[in-house]
């Protein structure tokens, strides 16, 4: 069984229960690279080929624009080694209760046909809000498993919720 970890993350200015801080390292990436290490799957990073600002206040502008929009924004690649897997863990940060736009823009791409899959969504409160029914419409042809949420404040210790569901 060969399993890919998909995932979206943006370092920079965030919020932290209750304030704003700068972080080097996102947290969806920091529980990617734990999910990596627990089942073994490669990690791909899903970058946006104009990334939101550090800013967190412009960022959040941004993300509603192009959610309001329906964008589909630009991104800089795909695994060229898709086919390959059976597995998909979809990592992404809640976003005004959803992906990401670049998200949908990459999975919409791919071909999931009989692929298994994990959503998996950071958050600051409202859990995988609408996007594991946002994960099925783009992963076509894909069995997607239940989500898991994990609060991006907490996600230093999420090592064993993502060893009971991965
Ligand atoms: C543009 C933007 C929109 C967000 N919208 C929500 C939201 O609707 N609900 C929520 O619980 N958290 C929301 N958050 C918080 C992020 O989901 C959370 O901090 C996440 O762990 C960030 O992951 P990252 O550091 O990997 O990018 C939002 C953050 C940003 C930057």
């Amino acid at each position: 069984m060969a399993a890919l970890i998909l995932y979206y993350s943006r370092a920079g200015e965030n919020y932290f229960g209750g304030s704003l801080k700068y972080i080097d390292k996102g947290n969806t990436e920091v529980a990617a690279e734990k999910a990596a290490k627990i089942t073994g799957a490669k990690l791909f990073k899903i970058e946006p080929v104009t990334p939101y600002s550090d800013d967190y206040n412009t960022c959040i502008n941004e993300a509603k624009r192009d959610l309001n929009a329906g964008a589909r924004p630009e991104v800089k690649a795909l695994p060229s080694d898709f086919d390959k897997y059976d597995t998909v863990i979809i990592m992404y940060p809640n976003y005004w209760g959803t992906m990401p736009m670049h998200m949908f823009s990459a999975l919409e791409k791919l071909d999931f046909t009989g692929k298994t899959v994990f959503p998996v969504c950071t958050h600051e409160g409202s859990g995988l809000g609408r996007s594991e029914a946002d994960v099925k419409r783009c992963c076509k042809g894909a069995d997607v498993k239940q989500g898991l949420a994990i609060r991006g404040s907490n996600v230093q210790s999420c090592d064993a919720e993502l060893k009971a569901r991965l």
